[in-house]
């Protein structure tokens, strides 16, 4: 998720913008620009990779006195992470930085270079300093100018733009995507989030959708289309913690609330005409490819074992799965025709990393599906997809799980397209087009799952269980509430409980089951009702109510499993957090665990 910085004053404009920047590293990037306007001139910076890199780069970029500047981190998603494509853009007198996807910049742009205008980056958002311009050139008023240029693009935005021939003023605009204002010490700031702001304003301007205007030292101006508006300042929160939790309890539920966001990223320029295009993928890639190893650790794990059920059922091709640590130490026959496909949000887990080593030592074709780009095992492997989750800052992962499946779903849709036929094929791309809204959470099963809670801080332990692509799920609850609440939890196969584990049942042992309405419902039930019979606590998650359970979770009637998976996916993971609360634990930093596991 890119990130803006503006301001407008006499105070160290470069200090404002870099600082801002820092504050918004949270939400991701992979490059990051500034531009500064003074004395009638723009100097202008960028740097691919971390921020350091744009704080060497502007070392002895010194402007003092009056100034106007703008900023941006970029998380690639029209165009590779290259410093050409990082932000801001320039036409010739005039720079921008834009956060969101201007959906109509194709035609935009090929008019444009019609009437001479020379694009050098991949990026739709260069388009917006071009129309500028030419709409200048007509209008002879860049407050029309501007005005125009807002009108005449599609999508989503949130824009600044500074004009050589205009000095100590933004234009901004913003509609679908972040945009705030604050004022303070005779200055100017903006920021696509309340953390830049904090500590430099008391409050801020909170923008509507088809908002744009101008900002100088006299005066901010408003516009919704041609009318004048004003917005009352609101207060900003008091840290920058609580700002990039963003209104939330916690960074974990606020992952888990904007997993219907960023799983609109995963997808971003993936399907286009009803194919799934993958190009990160290199020409060839998959040429003689006959199976597929999958390979991870903890929720990446479970993520590829949900994956390999879509493989095999829908893509056809035969797959494996391997936990990393068990597959580094054992001796398997490791195929030419296989591509190893390495799981990890990090990129950094040392046992995934290793077992791609050793796939790569047997010269087999390796593939990262990875939310951090540059990482080691992004460099290690021969190709990458990224699952663009945006930082994660929860340890228990959710929007990295959420992203991963579907990245993995897309790449069984590349590869297994023909073996599919045409009418699965459409059907699978329908439903992924259908599981960003299924993500969204209704505040009122959040609420239910919240007061049930109540009822599953003690016991003897959890089973989760569900059967096929289910079962991986059933793992995947039970890891997150191990990791946030220290109840002890495993995940089952359904099938499996009355060949042993069914000895456990009574009263207290508190059952999770998945009882989707698509697949092996009825086998479901009666693994269910054999331990109701034995008096176990059930908690059941289904389409269809389900009287007999002690608790019942209902989510919507689908026809696709993937589509149900999403959404008890999210039932599971606010399950985790609301018993973790009640028992009063560090939801985000639970004890014992790290992030990233770069050892082994
Ligand atoms: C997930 O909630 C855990 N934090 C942990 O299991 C994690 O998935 C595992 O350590 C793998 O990490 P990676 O995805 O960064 O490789």
């Amino acid at each position: 998720m890119c990130g803006i910085v503006g301001y407008i004053g006499g105070g160290n404009v470069k200090k404002v913008l870099l600082d801002g920047l820092k504050e918004l590293e949270y939400r991701g990037y992979d490059s990051a620009g500034l531009a500064v306007l003074q004395g009638g001139r723009i100097s202008s910076f960028k740097a691919v990779g971390k921020l350091v890199n744009l704080v060497n780069k502007t070392a002895s970029f010194e402007p003092n006195g009056f100034a106007a500047g703008i900023a941006h981190t970029r998380w690639a998603t029209h165009g590779k992470p290259t410093e050409i494509n990082a932000h801001p853009h320039q036409g010739e007198h005039s720079f921008v930085v834009h956060n969101g996807i201007i959906e109509n910049y194709a035609a935009l742009k090929d008019d444009l270079i019609k009437k001479g205008a020379r694009f050098i980056s991949q990026t739709d958002t260069e388009a917006i300093v071009h129309l500028y311009e030419f709409f200048l050139r007509k209008e002879k008023d860049a407050k029309a100018a501007f005005g125009r240029t807002v009108e005449a693009i599609e999508g989503a935005y949130a824009i600044l733009l500074i004009d050589e021939n205009l000095p100590n003023m933004i234009f901004f605009a913003k509609k679908g995507s972040p945009l705030q204002i604050g004022r303070a010490q005779d200055a100017t700031f903006f920021a696509s989030s309340d953390a830049p702001l904090i500590g430099l304003c008391e409050e801020a301007i909170y923008l509507n959708d088809g908002c744009w205007g101008w900002a100088n030292e006299e005066e901010n101006r408003i516009f919704e289309g041609a009318v004048a508006v004003e917005y009352a300042p609101k207060p900003l929160p008091a840290t920058q913690n609580s700002a990039q939790k963003e209104g939330f309890r916690f960074f974990m539920e606020k992952e888990i609330y904007e997993q219907t966001r960023v799983i609109g990223d995963t997808l971003m320029g993936r399907i286009e005409n009803d194919a799934v295009l993958l190009d990160e993928l290199p020409e060839g890639f998959l040429e003689g490819v006959e199976t597929l190893r999958l390979c991870a650790c903890g929720t990446s794990y479970h993520a590829a074992l949900a994956a390999s059920y879509i493989f095999e059922r829908t893509a056809k091709i035969e797959t494996r799965c391997e936990i990393a640590s068990e597959f580094r130490y054992r001796d398997p026959v490791l195929k030419s025709n296989e591509l190893f496909i390495a799981i990890s949000q990090s990129g950094e887990t040392a046992d995934t990393l290793e077992a791609l080593k050793k796939a790569k030592l047997a010269r087999q074709k390796t593939l990262a599906v990875c939310n951090v780009d540059n990482s080691s095992i992004v460099r290690e492997a021969d190709a990458a997809i990224l699952t663009r989750a945006g930082i994660e800052k929860g340890v228990a992962s959710t929007k990295a799980f959420a992203t991963q499946v579907m990245a993995l779903w897309l790449l069984a849709l590349r590869i297994g397209k023909a073996a599919m036929g045409a009418d699965v094929y459409k059907r699978e791309i329908n439903a992924i087009r259908r599981v960003p809204a299924a993500l969204a959470v209704r505040s009122e099963r959040h609420e239910q799952i919240r007061r049930l809670s109540r009822r599953y801080l003690h016991g003897h332990g959890f089973f989760f269980i569900g059967r096929d692509l289910f079962y991986p799920l059933a793992l995947e609850g039970a890891l997150k509430l191990k990791e946030i609440s220290y109840l002890h939890a495993e995940g089952y196969p359904a099938g499996e409980m009355k060949h042993g584990p069914i000895a456990l049942a009574d009263d207290k042992l508190f059952t999770i089951a998945l009882m989707p309405g698509t697949m092996l419902y009825d086998k479901m039930r009666s693994n269910v009702e054999e331990l109701i019979a034995r008096d176990s606590t059930l908690l059941v998650i289904s389409p269809r109510r389900f009287d007999a359970a002690d608790d019942f979770l209902p989510i919507d009637e689908r026809d696709h499993p993937l589509i149900e998976f999403y959404e008890m996916m999210i039932a599971i993971q606010l399950l985790a957090l609301e018993i973790a609360v009640r028992l009063g634990n560090d939801v985000d930093m639970p004890r014992n665990l790290a992030k990233s596991v770069t050892v082994e």
